[in-house]
């Protein structure tokens, strides 16, 4: 594979409680060339969150190394990884991490404000990132005012507002019903042709095959080898 983005090289994340040692991943090494669109899929508990979060820079490894774009991200501080996480990454969490007292548009505003773009155009870019996945009519609703696909949904336009050249999602479609969820993967595709890396996690076969590959985890291993 030549334009390799994301390397994960030989990645274990241990976690200690007391006198267990659990190892949610175990010397996984795994690579996203750059436009390419990766299903993660596997067993709840096989490492699947654990390895999307150190690849956005949420977590650190035990051991090894997480490069993404040329740069070596598991020895940055939290601050630098911040900065970057802003310039790089999208990331739809699993339980969302929707900020409860910003309303919709709000939260998905603000990643445009940390950026620094100026206030004039952030309220319109954000307002047509929620249009694009359906929530046009939801701009001034809180978190706990909406429902959990709609709260997905604020998840996934906060996520690509800064047009991120990688989107990182943890299980996206997960609280959608089929009609939401079509539209969602219509989205992804259309994004995974316009250029963008996307990795995400998904325990259903319609985003698993909208995929140009899966990565297959079990118990915090790569079960089989990735077919590029
Ligand atoms: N903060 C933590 N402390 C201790 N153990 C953890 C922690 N986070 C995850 N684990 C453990 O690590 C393993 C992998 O967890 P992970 O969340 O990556 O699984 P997953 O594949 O995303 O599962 P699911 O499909 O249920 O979301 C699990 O056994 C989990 O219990
Ligand atoms: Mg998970």
């Amino acid at each position: 594979m030549t334009d390799v983005l994301i390397d994960v090289q030989n990645v274990t994340r241990v976690y200690t409680m007391g006198a267990r040692t659990l190892y949610a991943l175990r010397d996984v090494s795994a690579q996203v060339a750059r436009g390419e669109f990766v299903a993660v899929v596997g067993p709840s508990g096989s490492g699947k969150s654990t390895l999307l979060n150190l690849i956005g820079g949420i977590d650190k490894p035990t051991n090894g190394q997480v490069w993404v774009d040329g740069a070596r991200i598991d020895t940055l501080s939290e601050n630098a990884l911040a900065k970057w996480r802003r310039n790089h990454i999208g990331i739809v969490f699993q339980f969302f991490q929707l900020l409860p007292t910003l309303t919709a548009l709000e939260n998905v505003t603000l990643p445009l404000e940390l950026r620094g773009d100026p206030a004039r155009g952030r309220r319109a870019r954000a307002v047509a990132m929620l249009e694009r996945v359906g929530l046009g009519a939801r701009l001034t609703q809180l978190p706990s005012e909406l429902s959990g696909g709609e709260q997905q949904r604020v998840a996934l336009a906060r996520a690509l507002v800064n047009d991120p050249p990688i989107l990182l999602a943890d299980e996206p479609t997960g609280n959608l019903d089929s009609a939401n969820a079509e539209g969602i993967i219509a989205l992804l595709r259309e994004l995974a042709d316009a250029g963008k890396t996307i990795v995400l996690i998904t325990h259903e076969a319609n985003l698993a095959r909208a995929a140009h590959r899966t990565l297959a985890m079990r118990d915090g291993e790569i079960a089989r080898a990735p077919n590029f």
